[in-house]
């Protein structure tokens, strides 16, 4: 039995790490008029936090903020624990490691109330794994968002071994009244649905520029210019139902099926040694052309808003 706060009553939340996805959470939070604790063990974490939710305040306001939505109603605490005394919900973006993202979820569970949900922001650890030394693992699940999480609308949510389905319940509803477009998983799968495909993506990539098959340019290019442009509005299997013309998918098996057998992707990572990592460095900074990485965000935020709102995703309006 769960006395759990329904979650369209929650009104406070609490951020732990708040790093790239952590801080782009509290953006995403203080936008939809929570107020937001948040905790960090480095010393420079605070400006850092400031200064994203700085970058991406003009991009929330064109897209309309929550009544009484303030960055003014973000607290940075000085401990864990005080972040985690007064929270109704708990989102965790720590580094991906899994000792410290074991031993931290059992410091949430130990400081947080009963019956709060706490969430994780990991990339690819099933829950299974990360709950094993909480004292209380029913309220642990995977909250798993997509970067920057105040913009992009999915949150993948799944419980571990010892997760109560209540708790899943509860995350996926406080998700959706939060704004998150949800899509809540029967059952663990590393890397959960988006990241296996990514990473299938990315690995080809790391290959093609390590061989010297392709530029960093043209990878990217090649998606923005090409398949990524339908992939923001409907997805790689109807995508690909079109390609069968008339006979659909049945026919696009048909015909392709055969060429899926030949070795068009390498399924093993590539060695990750210093000469591909300059070569990445290096193309970024070329394709990036002079851009920083400031400059790169708010047109990636711009375009983001752009595809949402022209995909009927968002209200009308001026969003510039
Ligand atoms: N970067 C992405 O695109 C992305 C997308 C989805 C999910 N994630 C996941 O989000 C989590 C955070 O990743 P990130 O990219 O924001 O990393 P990051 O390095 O930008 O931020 C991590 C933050 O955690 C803080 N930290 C260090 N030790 C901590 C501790 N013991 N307790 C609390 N905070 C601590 C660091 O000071 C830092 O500010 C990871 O689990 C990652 O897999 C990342």
């Amino acid at each position: 039995m769960t006395t759990a706060l329904p979650p369209d009553e929650v009104r406070r939340v609490t951020c732990v790490g708040a790093g790239v996805i952590g801080g782009g959470w509290v953006a995403h939070f203080l936008a939809r008029g929570y107020d937001v604790t948040a905790w960090d063990p480095a010393p420079d974490a605070p400006e850092k936090l400031r200064r994203l939710v700085d970058a991406a305040w003009p991009a929330l306001t064109r897209l309309g903020l929550a009544e009484g939505a303030s960055p003014e109603r973000l607290t940075v605490a000085p401990a864990l624990e005080e972040a985690c005394a007064q929270a109704q919900f708990v989102q965790e973006s720590a580094p991906e490691k899994l000792e410290l993202k074991r031993d931290l979820l059992a410091q949430l569970d130990a400081a947080t109330p009963k019956d709060v949900v706490i969430a994780s922001s990991t990339s690819g650890y099933p829950m299974t794994d990360m709950q094993t030394q909480a004292a209380d693992p029913q309220r642990l699940l995977v909250g798993h968002p997509f970067n920057p999480p105040y913009l992009i609308p999915l949150v993948e949510v799944v419980g571990g071994r010892s997760t109560a389905q209540w708790a899943v319940e509860w995350a996926s509803r406080f998700y959706e009244v939060a704004g998150k477009s949800v899509i809540t998983m029967e059952r663990e799968l590393p890397g959960f649905i988006a990241n296996r495909l990514q990473e299938a993506l990315w690995r080809e990539a790391l290959h093609m520029v390590a061989n010297g098959e392709a530029t960093v340019k043209e990878i990217d290019d090649s998606i923005t210019e090409g398949p990524g442009l339908r992939w923001a509005f409907m997805g790689p299997c109807l995508t690909f139902a079109l390609a069968g013309g008339e006979g659909g998918m049945g026919h696009m098996l048909d015909h392709f099926g055969p060429s899926l057998k030949s070795p068009w992707t390498r399924l093993e990572a590539p060695e990750l040694d210093s000469a591909l990592r300059e070569a990445m460095v290096a193309g970024c900074e070329e394709a990036a052309d002079g851009r920083s990485i400031a400059e790169l965000v708010a047109e990636r935020d711009q375009g983001v808003i752009d595809v949402l709102r022209a995909t009927g995703r968002l209200p009308g309006g001026d969003a510039r």
